[in-house]
């Protein structure tokens, strides 16, 4: 599992691994994914067995170009179609119809599939050199943190894959926004890099699926997911009592805490700004969850823009999504 920089000839060989039906690690501008053939069932479970993930979880197509959404989805909505067009490339994934021939093990045997357009340009040469696209997950473990560097997906799954292509840190750093067209209203399934005041912006009020509407439009959208292995708590008010003997952790928004009691303090943005807020989170949760930590406490963030999306995830980090 070489961690190999991108350029021209190692986009050549990771192009060829994926349309032999190998896995490739490679960097989106939300999280790393973990890319096979949409094509090629088999490689494709490859994907599930490597991230030990349950069949009835779907996964995404990345595209390169735009018209591609054609030859997967049987019906585009026209809010969905000028979603594309506004957001595309950029974090932002569209639930739609699909043709019979998208495998059903890509989308768990839904009658839909979900698309996108990464904005990393490595992710769209490498759909285009492998002449396909290229069904991909987030690169981590079912449940865990998503990485946001080739270092978070080596130290997860390295042995497992057959390449991953290095493209620096991931510049949004939480995953795509997915919204489902698939009934007269659109769903919000999972709040992301596209705060959902933008896309309302475009095509209206979007209805907000709450993870307690367990339902089979999002059969991937667990309450504990996202999580550290060190047991996880968002504050809600002040500090509860801290046991002097334990080693404990805190994520902070802006400003570290006033109690001089943490072993581990992590920031998410010192000027306060949601987006540097996203691109820092999975970053400061693996530091903190491999510091040997017995609880880590977090900071809620305003819930707008990004906040939302930064919130989910903490939330499922706490089993509270
Ligand atoms: O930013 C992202 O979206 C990243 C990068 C790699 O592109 N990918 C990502 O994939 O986050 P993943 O597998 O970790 O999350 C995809 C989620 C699934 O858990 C599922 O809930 C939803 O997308 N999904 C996929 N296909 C679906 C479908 N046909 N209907 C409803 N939800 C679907
Ligand atoms: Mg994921």
């Amino acid at each position: 599992m070489p961690v190999v920089p991108v350029t021209d000839s190692n986009l050549q060989k990771a192009a060829s691994i994926i349309r032999e039906g190998g896995l490739v690690a490679f960097p989106t501008e939300t999280v790393y994914g973990l890319g096979a053939d949409a094509w090629n069932p088999e490689a494709c479970a490859r994907i599930f067995e490597v991230k030990n993930r349950p069949f009835f979880d779907p996964l995404i197509l990345h595209l390169a170009e735009y018209e591609m959404v054609f030859e997967l989805c049987s019906q585009v909505d026209p809010r969905a179609d000028r979603l594309m067009k506004k957001f595309w490339p950029g974090p932002l994934t569209v639930v739609l119809p699909k043709v019979e021939k998208v495998p059903d093990i890509v989308t768990a045997g839904l009658p839909t599939v979900a698309v996108r357009i990464p904005a990393h340009a490595a992710a769209r040469e490498l759909i285009r050199l492998a002449k396909t696209p290229i069904a991909a997950p987030s690169a981590n473990p079912f449940g865990r943190l998503s990485p946001t560097t080739a270092k978070h997906v080596e130290d997860q799954i390295g042995e497992n894959v057959d390449l991953i292509l290095d493209g620096g840190p991931c510049e949004v750093g939480v995953e795509s926004t997915i919204v489902a067209f698939i009934e007269d209203k659109p769903y919000l399934l999972r709040p992301g890099g596209i705060p959902l005041e933008e896309i309302e912006k475009e095509i209206g009020p979007v209805e907000i699926m709450k993870s307690s509407q367990r339902s089979p439009l999002s059969p991937g959208l667990l309450s504990r997911h996202y999580s550290p292995r060190t047991p996880f708590i968002i504050l809600s008010g002040d500090l509860p009592k801290i046991d002097p003997g334990k080693k404990i952790g805190f994520l902070a928004f802006q400003k570290p805490p006033k109690s001089g009691l943490f072993q581990t303090v992590e920031i998410l943005s010192p000027s306060g700004d949601l987006r540097e807020a996203a691109v820092n989170l999975f970053a400061c949760l693996h530091r903190l969850d491999n510091a040997n930590l017995d609880i880590i406490y977090a900071e809620p963030v305003p819930e707008e823009g990004l906040g939302r999306a930064i919130m989910d995830r903490l939330r499922k980090a706490a089993g509270k999504g």
